[in-house]
């Protein structure tokens, strides 16, 4: 049977440069969507698939984050003081309880593949996935990870989720090379990171969500920096292949690149849409304005 998914990884080390000067100082991650910061659009997601210790690969700079996940128990006494029992529950609630959340610094931006090496002491000899907080992806009754998680558990072999481009963006992503196998499930073949369209395998793209196995962090140690002068996540999977299945789901649901200011818009305008509090109004509101 397969081993149970307990732990996610959250590369967030990342410098934001996309998404500036709105993160000149503030992490990306904790750039708003509706009422609440990306990274905890990304830890939901984790909880709805099971997880439960969340360990964030940070820079120097990003102790906010931490912050948004310990308790506050100044706004907490006030907010009791002030009888305001719903939003004591929510602020709470940042992280449930009996989740925990660990952190380990990447001291120097090396690349995906080397953040996801830093949580090695703390992931352990586990299968653990991997969640870029940048890569929103909605769905309203099966997330992504839980999709991908009832793959793991089926095939007991690691996941990587994807999604069709078009092709004048595959340079953007890692992209896979697809086989089926008894069942007619979808495995990698092979995976080259941010190929030039002429020599693109598929325009099947990798998403930031991956199910691994304990057998990539091995890997990752002897990955020497490939493109872009990193050490990539995709060099290591490719090495993965020689004696792992990695299989593919091509997830429902919509996705947004929250780490440029048009995806992030897009996001903000669309789950305001869904919004039980506002969706309502805003909707109103949007149809007025593009009314003029
Ligand atoms: C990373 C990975 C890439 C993947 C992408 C998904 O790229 O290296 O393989 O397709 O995330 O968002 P980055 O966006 O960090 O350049």
């Amino acid at each position: 049977m397969a081993g149970e998914i307990n732990k996610a990884v959250f590369p967030i080390a990342g410098l934001g440069t996309r998404t500036l000067p709105a993160t000149k100082v503030l992490a990306k991650e904790m750039l708003t969507l509706v009422d609440r910061p990306i990274i905890q659009h990304a830890v939901e997601e984790a909880l709805s698939a099971g997880i439960r210790e969340l360990i964030f690969v940070t820079a120097e700079a990003k102790q906010i984050i931490r912050d948004h996940f310990q308790p506050n128990v100044k706004l907490e006494r006030e907010l009791a003081l002030r009888g305001k029992q719903e939003l004591l529950e929510t602020v709470r609630s940042i992280p449930p309880e009996g989740i925990s959340c660990r952190y380990v610094t990447q001291h120097e931006p090396l690349g995906l593949g080397h953040a996801v090496l830093c949580a090695k002491p703390l992931v352990g000899d586990e299968p653990f996935a991997v969640i870029l907080p940048d890569d929103l992806i909605y769905h309203d009754e099966r997330t992504c990870l839980q999709q991908m998680v009832e793959i793991y558990r089926e095939k007991n072999a690691n996941v990587v989720a994807v999604e069709n481009v078009a092709l004048e963006r595959v340079s953007r992503y890692g992209v896979v090379e697809t086989v089926s196998d008894r069942d007619g499930a979808k495995k990698m073949k092979s995976i080259v990171e941010k190929p030039a369209p002429d020599e693109a395998p598929s325009t099947l793209a990798v998403v930031g969500r991956y199910i691994f196995t304990p057998a990539i962090m091995a890997l990752l140690e002897t990955t020497p920096s490939g493109a872009g002068n990193e050490i990539q996540l995709t060099d290591a999977i490719a090495a993965l292949l020689g004696t792992e299945d990695v299989y593919l789901c091509e997830f429902q649901g919509r996705r947004y690149d929250c780490g440029s200011i048009l995806g992030y818009m897009q996001a903000n305008v669309e789950y305001a849409l869904r919004d039980e509090a506002i969706g309502a109004e805003f909707q109103s509101y949007l149809a007025e304005l593009v009314k003029d």
